[in-house]
């Protein structure tokens, strides 16, 4: 059936569109008391992630109350290193910790190559979401990019500096393309999976990009990264690898419709470095939202008129922080959908 608001899934293509659509990361989340709600109902966050209806219902909540243009499936990153025989725990106001950590070559072979059955729990989310969207909005699937998902592999919980998965680049390189490439495989029958499910469009998350030369980038992050673009063709995908910078004009040769940039990105550096057939995602600093409304109405029409008509999909820099008021949100969302070229 054809969705109703397609804005997102023509800008992705370089189609014409009659405004800007909007999306958020972190849309979904502690910003909407809604949210909240269901969330002490639950308890905990993988339950949440693991029930389907659940999840269903938080990825719905912000197209309802902030009327984005997309809705983006509740789940997280850390489901693929869990697939693939590391489980992970949300812990309460302190993040992720895996419980065993890759540290050889013998951890590495014990590793399986994930497959959608591993991960029926997002699969069935998506169809149950699909169908309670009722083709309003498109829905967006997601993965982290392979350099991402191994530094919370290696580290086994966030860290300032990941300097152990670094370490284990320069010490063990070998090992350390093995494991990208599972997770590189994983994630491919992983977004094929979701796509079969529903998803119409896929993002993938490269949020610990910046911390690598742009020599190992190249090699441990955007070989990989190449390899899931040319293997997931079916709907529009875009890459978000925050802080990249020195990887902009590598990034425009990917075969994907759309690259994310994050607020330090010049918008028009970036597309000069990108290239002209290239969407662009982004970028507003998410701590705009904790100004005036004033100030935040004028900011974003500041960013629509930079990066122009077409070929723009907004959105935040990077995601909402949890104690960004909802009603600044909005305003954000209303002032880019108000706004027209
Ligand atoms: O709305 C959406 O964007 C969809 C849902 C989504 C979540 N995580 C939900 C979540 C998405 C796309 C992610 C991706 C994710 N998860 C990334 C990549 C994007 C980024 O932010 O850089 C990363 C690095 C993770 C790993 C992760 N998950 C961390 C480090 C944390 C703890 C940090 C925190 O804010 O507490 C999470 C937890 C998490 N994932 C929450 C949500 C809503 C908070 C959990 C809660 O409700 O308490």
């Amino acid at each position: 059936m054809a969705l109703k608001n397609d804005l997102i899934l023509r800008a992705a293509r370089g189609e014409k569109v009659e405004r800007t659509p909007v999306w958020l990361m972190r849309q979904a989340g502690r910003i909407l008391p809604e949210y909240r709600e269901v969330r002490a109902k639950m308890g905990d966050f993988k339950e949440l992630v693991e029930t389907p209806e659940f999840a269903c219902e938080v990825t719905i909540q912000p197209v309802d109350i902030l009327g984005v243009d997309a809705a983006i499936i509740f789940s997280d990153i850390l489901v693929i290193p869990e697939a693939m025989g590391l489980p992970y725990e949300m812990i309460e106001a302190k993040g992720p910790r895996f419980e065993k950590t890759i540290k050889t070559a013998a951890d590495v072979n014990l590793l399986k190559i994930a497959t959608p059955d591993d991960l029926h729990y997002v699969i069935d989310a998506i169809k149950l979401t699909k169908r309670e969207l009722k083709d309003r909005v498109p829905l967006i699937g997601f993965a982290g990019a392979p350099w991402t998902i191994f530094a919370y592999m290696v580290e086994g919980c966030g860290s300032k500096t990941f300097s152990k998965a670094k370490k284990f680049l320069y010490t063990q390189p070998l090992v350390a393309h093995q494991l990208l490439q599972k997770i590189t495989d994983s994630t491919i029958n992983y977004l094929r999976g979701q796509i079969a499910a529903g998803a119409d469009m896929i993002q993938l998350f490269d949020s610990w990009a910046g911390i690598l030369s742009p020599e190992y980038y190249n090699e441990f992050a955007l070989k990989y990264i190449s390899q899931i673009c040319n293997a997931v063709t079916a709907v529009p995908l875009t890459v978000f690898a925050k802080d990249a910078h020195f990887a902009r004009r590598k990034m425009g040769k990917l075969n994907c419709n759309t690259i994310g940039l994050d607020w330090t990105m010049d918008i028009a550096e970036s597309r000069e470095m990108i290239g002209h057939t290239k969407t662009l995602q982004g970028n507003m600093d998410p701590c705009l939202l904790y100004a005036d409304f004033s100030t935040i109405k004028n900011e974003t029409i500041k960013m629509l008129k930079a990066f122009g008509p077409d070929k723009h999909i907004a959105n935040l820099g990077h995601g909402l922080y949890p104690d960004i008021e909802k009603d600044k949100v909005k305003c954000f969302v209303d002032t880019i959908k108000e706004f027209r070229f």
